[in-house]
């Protein structure tokens, strides 16, 4: 926990990039030190940058309902970012900002150990499936070296465009076996390679 009280310090001191100059507050991330679900986003929005917390807005109310429908609540996994400072008018966060964000957000993953991360949208999901579409991996679990990532689309989206909604919470109920599967295999064999793997439930 004292990792992660230090980093949230160190995000909301930082200037590395031009975000930080219009920021009323930097938003680290908020949950559990220890989760085995991490959920990260693009960047903060309006509500999030008032008030300092990740997915806080009417996207983050609908995160909350997936993870209702899943038996979570936000204080049983962590939440974060790519970008830790909202982009003005909620643009799109630049190369250079999300370069600048990125040790942060290797630094908490390292801290916190998830064993998925659940990529919320196209910024994240570049984490682990760069230069595919969001249309074609959603839903599709690929696990590099000790971590499972699992693309979503952005909650955000289902806001905008409704057809997106069934995608969401599909893929969303699907994570509670997806853990256990992963559980299952740690238990059975405790090495795992550093190479892409597709997992095989889905
Ligand atoms: N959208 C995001 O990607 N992150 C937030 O924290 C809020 C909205």
């Amino acid at each position: 926990m004292d990792g992660l009280r230090t980093l949230g310090e160190q995000v909301r001191d930082c200037q590395a990039c031009r975000l930080a100059r219009g920021r009323t507050h930097a938003v680290p991330g908020s949950g559990a030190p220890d989760a085995e679900i991490m959920f990260v986003g693009e960047a903060p929005g309006f509500h999030e940058d008032q008030q300092g917390l990740p997915f806080v807005g009417a996207a983050g109310q609908f995160l909350d309902q997936l993870l209702q429908s899943i038996g979570l609540t936000r204080s049983q996994v962590y939440i974060a970012n790519v970008v830790k400072c909202r982009p003005p008018n909620n643009r799109d966060p630049q190369p250079d900002e999300l370069e600048a964000c990125r040790p942060f957000l290797d630094r908490q993953i390292a801290l916190i150990k998830p064993k998925i991360i659940v990529t919320l949208g196209r910024f994240s999901m570049q984490l682990a499936f760069p230069g595919t579409s969001i249309s074609k991996v959603h839903g599709q679990p690929v696990r590099i070296g000790d971590i499972t990532y699992y693309p979503m689309f952005h909650p955000a989206a289902a806001l905008h465009q409704p057809r997106y909604r069934t995608f969401i919470e599909q893929d969303m109920l699907r994570l509670p076996a997806l853990l256990e599967e992963i559980k299952a295999g740690q238990q059975s064999s405790p090495t795992s390679s550093s190479r892409p793997e597709q997992l095989s439930l889905f």
